[in-house]
């Protein structure tokens, strides 16, 4: 016997009619179908299960994707029948589906190699005491924010800061695979240079793809994972655009999650006494703040978007490498 969710019955956005099929042989010689209907608006299968013979519907054309006919719990039909504690019955995805949709939405995150086993479990914290280290708040900080989305942190991201190979893009990348395994959420990583390359190409006539279809993953992108911000210093439209994408993404209550090496502060240049060319470009390369890299205004939007997180820590390439050298 082979079962299967057979047909999208009607479909709105707001509300569709799901019908499970089982196809049995009758002793009358004729194959008929028993029918399981769903519907999404009462959540909950019509209480009168029935034959129903001779029916034809319409060709299948539901999301078949990912449906694992050999699971033994719903034999590929995706939908399992469970049964509530006060007796009454009811409909939800099965485990296989889910499972197949969180694989599907990992491998579309656009998450890098060298941070494809980095999840917030195998995050180590180093805090001791009188050390100043605060990678243990900063791992509590991220569970914590995983747990609360999306319904509190409403469209909040994260904005981790902190010295060097102090686990920045390890956390954020850890976010991301439990926001999409725990929460079932969708969304992409990117290096922030690349971003930049990417509106710069959307600028560009001579590409076929259109603007739209360009931009349209980062604008819309239910999280957005950003890391590095801060590493190139784009030109002024370009930097119009990124501002447009995160105001717009913040607008929308969409989740952007960045890392940056540079100190959450205002801008350092410029300030206090006048200095010599060769003076001001030491400071730069001493001082430089998140300020001076994304400019002031987008600073503080990003402290109105974000939970900020500041990681200080050993670096842990340094710490690692000495340990397995001895
Ligand atoms: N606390 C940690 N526990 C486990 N692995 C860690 C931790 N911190 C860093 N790592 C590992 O060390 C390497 C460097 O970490 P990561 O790239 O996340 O640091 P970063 O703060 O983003 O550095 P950078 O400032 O250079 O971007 C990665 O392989 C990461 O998985
Ligand atoms: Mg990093
Ligand atoms: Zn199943």
């Amino acid at each position: 016997m082979r079962t299967g969710v057979d047909t999208v019955t009607s479909k709105s956005l707001s509300r569709y009619r799901l019908a499970l099929r089982v196809p049995l042989s009758h002793k009358d010689g004729n194959e008929h179908s028993y029918y399981l209907i769903f519907d999404s608006h009462t959540r909950q299968l019509d209480s009168a299960v029935s034959w129903i013979s001779m029916v034809r519907l319409p060709a299948p054309n539901c999301d078949t994707e990912g449906m694992d006919e050999a699971c033994e719990v719903c034999g590929g039909a995706g939908m399992q029948l469970i049964e509530r504690a006060d007796g009454s019955r009811a409909v939800r995805e099965c485990v296989c589906r889910t499972r197949s949709r969180q694989q599907r939405a990992l491998a579309a995150a656009n998450i890098p190699r060298l941070y494809s086993a980095s999840t917030l479990d195998n995050y180590e914290t180093a805090d001791r005491d009188n050390q100043g280290y605060t990678l243990n708040h900063a791992k509590y900080t991220a569970e914590k924010f995983v747990r609360f989305y999306p319904l509190e942190t409403n469209g909040m991201g994260l904005l981790l800061t902190g010295s060097i190979g102090t686990g920045k893009t390890h956390l954020a990348v850890g976010v991301l695979k439990a926001l999409i395994e725990e929460r079932g959420a969708t969304g992409i990583f990117f290096h922030f240079h690349d971003l930049i390359k990417k509106v710069q190409n959307s600028f560009n006539r001579g590409v076929s793809a259109t603007e739209q279809e360009i931009m349209e993953p980062i604008f819309r992108a239910e999280v957005l994972v950003l890391d590095e911000l801060g590493a190139s210093k784009p030109s002024d439209w370009v930097f119009d655009t990124l501002a447009h994408i995160l105001n717009t993404r913040y607008n929308e209550r969409l989740t952007t999650i960045l890392t940056t090496n540079y100190v959450n502060r205002e801008p350092m240049l410029g300030r206090g006494r006048p200095m010599s060319a060769m003076e001001e470009a030491r400071e730069a390369l001493r001082n430089e703040t998140l300020g001076d890299r994304i400019g002031e205004r987008m600073r503080s939007r990003l402290q109105e978007m974000c939970m900020s997180v500041e990681m200080t820590g050993p670096d842990y390439r340094q710490t690692a490498k000495r340990a397995h050298f001895g």
